[in-house]
């Protein structure tokens, strides 16, 4: 079982970035903890990172992976680009989030990319990535 992992723009800032938003918790060590849960769950994971727009697409076009765990940052809001491109393949699809975005500014409680994911994760900072990885799974299982 292969699960693909994006991570969306200015995500390489974890760390840095709005610690007090995001911890201080960079994205090395979020892809060492991914890595780790894989090898640990008998999942084969690829990780990527991007700024743009296009390459989400065609990285989500391209794959060969058996399911995807997206963090589609900011595009979440408003990339319809990528909400059709998530909504063509059938491969199935998580959206994940490190911080609640239900409890955050207006413009951020809105998700264009979740009705067409499988579900989605939000709020528990690096372990929203390991639960999306988990429920991906579950998902290629048929598990509960
Ligand atoms: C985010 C939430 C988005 O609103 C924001 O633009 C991000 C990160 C999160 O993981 O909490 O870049 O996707």
């Amino acid at each position: 079982m292969k699960i693909l992992i994006i991570h969306g723009p200015n995500l390489n800032m974890l760390g840095s970035r709005e610690v007090n938003v995001y911890g201080s918790t960079s994205l090395v060590e979020i892809n060492e903890a991914i890595t780790q849960e894989g090898v640990a769950e008998g999942i084969e994971t690829e990780i990527t990172q991007t700024n743009s727009e296009g390459e989400i697409v065609d990285q989500i076009q391209r794959t060969t992976a058996d399911a995807i765990v997206i963090n589609p940052g900011a595009y979440t809001h408003y990339s319809i680009a990528i909400r059709d491109a998530i909504a063509s393949v059938p491969t199935p699809v998580v959206e994940v989030h490190l911080s609640n975005i239900y409890a955050r500014e207006d413009f951020r409680q809105h998700s264009v990319t979740a009705p067409v994911c499988k579900g989605q994760i939000s709020g528990f900072g690096t372990q929203s990535y390991i639960l999306g990885l988990r429920a991906a799974k579950g998902l290629l299982e048929k598990k509960y």
